[in-house]
């Protein structure tokens, strides 16, 4: 089959789950996993034949697409801040918005070691509360090597992926298997990180069935009742374990911005920045201690 063929083949038998710009999207990013091309290649050699081998391959990863399992399960990697991470049905796919809240604390954090008025950059301590793949943690040390980076999870299966990625990508992470809603430690931080389960079961309604069907229910889902329970157990513990101006970042629900911050503002936190994500949804928040 030639690959103008099967690309064709991928967006008529995707047409049900997908449009075409994603079929077309999945197919680049299939035939660049198995025929080792750039997507570039791809458009350019349309008439190039596939061997029978690959061609049975990207069979397989079209019948898996056509259950609905996420392309990242399929091929077990996902790509977050130019890294590839190891997933499975484990740990949450990593989303470009945390890529965009990772990106405002390694710019806030580079600024501040530049002008030493957070800590030192051998002193500087983070800590990621529901790590799942580890995306946070491994990334930011990656750009800040000499910080002190330790992340926790619940789940061990999480715990095992992400040392796993760490290794892979050659950084150290102090890993804990804790759940934050009764977890206590002496530790202080300069930045503590959380993208903690946040969707509320109302809204899985709403929701696409890759995701509910694919992904780890405890990494996405809480009470319509008590929606911010991740949030308030970490700012607590923040309360405790932050240094003196030490910050806070979470990866928030689009609809419950104003709540978080509210709550931040009760719990005396100050500082406190709502941000948006590319789609112009409250997405992120920052607060000081
Ligand atoms: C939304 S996922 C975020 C994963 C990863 N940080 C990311 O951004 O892709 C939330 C994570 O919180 C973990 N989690 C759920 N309940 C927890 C608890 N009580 N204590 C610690 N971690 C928990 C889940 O296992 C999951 O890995």
């Amino acid at each position: 089959m030639k690959i103008g063929e099967l690309a064709a083949h991928y967006a008529l038998e995707l047409e049900p789950l997908y449009d075409s710009n994603e079929a077309k999207t999945l197919f680049s990013i299939a035939a660049e996993k198995v025929l080792t091309i750039s997507s570039g290649k791809l458009i350019i050699q349309k008439d190039l034949d596939i061997s029978f081998v690959d061609t049975q391959k990207l069979l397989s990863i079209l019948n898996d697409l056509k259950i609905g399992k996420p392309i990242q399960h399929i091929l077990a990697e996902a790509h977050f801040y130019g890294l590839i991470f190891k997933v499975n049905e484990n740990v949450l796919i990593p989303r470009p918005e945390t890529e965009e809240l990772v990106e405002w604390i390694i710019s806030v954090c580079s600024k501040q070691l530049s002008v030493n008025s957070l800590a030192s950059p051998k002193t500087l301590s983070i800590l990621d509360i529901g790590t799942g793949s580890g995306c946070i943690p491994i990334t930011l040390k990656k750009h800040l090597p000499n910080a002190k980076v330790s992340a926790l999870d619940i789940s061990p299966e999480a715990i095992a992926i992400a040392r796993h990625n760490a290794i892979q990508i050659g950084v150290e992470i102090h890993f804990m298997e804790a759940d934050i809603l009764t977890f206590r430690s002496k530790e202080k931080f300069d930045i503590i990180i959380s993208n903690p389960p946040y969707i509320r079961d109302l809204e899985k309604a709403d929701m696409h069935n890759n995701v509910l069907l694919h992904e780890p229910h405890l990494a996405l889902f809480v009470s319509d009742e008590n929606p911010l329970l991740f949030y308030k157990a970490i700012a607590d513990f923040a309360r405790l374990n932050l240094n003196p101006t030490g910050q806070i970042y979470f990866e928030i629900n689009e609809h419950l911005g104003k709540e978080t911050i509210e709550m931040l503002v009760d719990k005396g936190f100050t500082n406190i920045r709502l941000r948006q994500d590319m789609q112009g949804k409250d997405r992120m928040v920052r607060a000081v201690r």
